[in-house]
């Protein structure tokens, strides 16, 4: 399973890129509006960083303004993939950017529907959010399982990008579940590094060898 980080934070993506586990980024203009400045040479500074799929997400809300955004991200970089909100418009969108090469995240995503559809215009990327459904008391994981079934059963070739990913048991779920990609804030990410027993251990290791190297002196 391919691990993105959710995030425009170029300080987070420098910690996490060196650790050669970073497939991809995901931002959208909620992330980037809070980093502020130039959000081009942002978008531009994160591609060189990762080398992989970016998503930079379009603004308008009407399929000629989607068009026209969508064809100035891509190019910022290579690595861009235009993210289109699931609505009619995007849809739209999606159909004809992917026609023209472009490579397309469908984000938005709360419904198994949603994600046929989206399949169905050549999406590269659905972004089902996990986080937002569980947060109405809906199974976000659920939502996954459906998508993945689907699409496993007429071979579309859109990958599934777990998205709203809130701590590590949905990256476990999602990857045991065969999703694609998992999206996830870096403090996910960091959380999935950690467990008391490898500090404890390691710690106990350490300690042991001082004592016999003190010792054998
Ligand atoms: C996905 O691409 C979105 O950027 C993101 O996962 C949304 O997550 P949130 O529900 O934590 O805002």
């Amino acid at each position: 399973m391919k691990l993105f980080i959710d995030s425009g934070n170029l300080k987070e993506i420098e910690i996490l890129v060196p650790l050669g586990i970073i497939d991809g980024i995901t931002t959208n203009p909620s992330l980037l509006a809070k980093e502020g400045g130039d959000y081009r040479a942002l978008l531009k500074r994160i591609c060189q960083l990762v080398k992989g799929p970016t998503s930079a997400e379009v603004v308008a809300t009407d399929v000629a303004g989607m068009l026209r955004e969508g064809r100035d991200l891509r190019g910022i970089d290579e690595h861009i993939v235009v993210k289109v909100p699931f609505t009619k418009a995007g849809v739209e969108a999606c159909k004809t950017l992917a026609s023209e090469g472009t490579r397309v995240n469908v984000t938005l995503c709360f419904s198994a529907t949603q994600a046929l559809i989206a399949a169905k215009v050549g999406a590269t990327y659905i972004s089902p959010f996990v986080g937002r459904l569980d947060d109405i008391a809906t199974s976000g994981m659920d939502l996954i399982q459906d998508i993945v079934d689907i699409y496993e059963n007429y071979q579309f070739k859109t990958e599934v990008l777990v998205a709203s990913v809130r701590h590590p048991i949905h990256v476990v779920q999602a990857a045991r579940m065969g999703a694609d990609i998992c999206t996830c804030p870096a403090a996910v990410i960091e959380a999935m590094f950690k467990h008391p027993l490898t500090d404890i251990g390691l710690e106990k290791f350490l300690k042991d060898w001082e004592k016999a190297q003190g010792v054998a002196r």
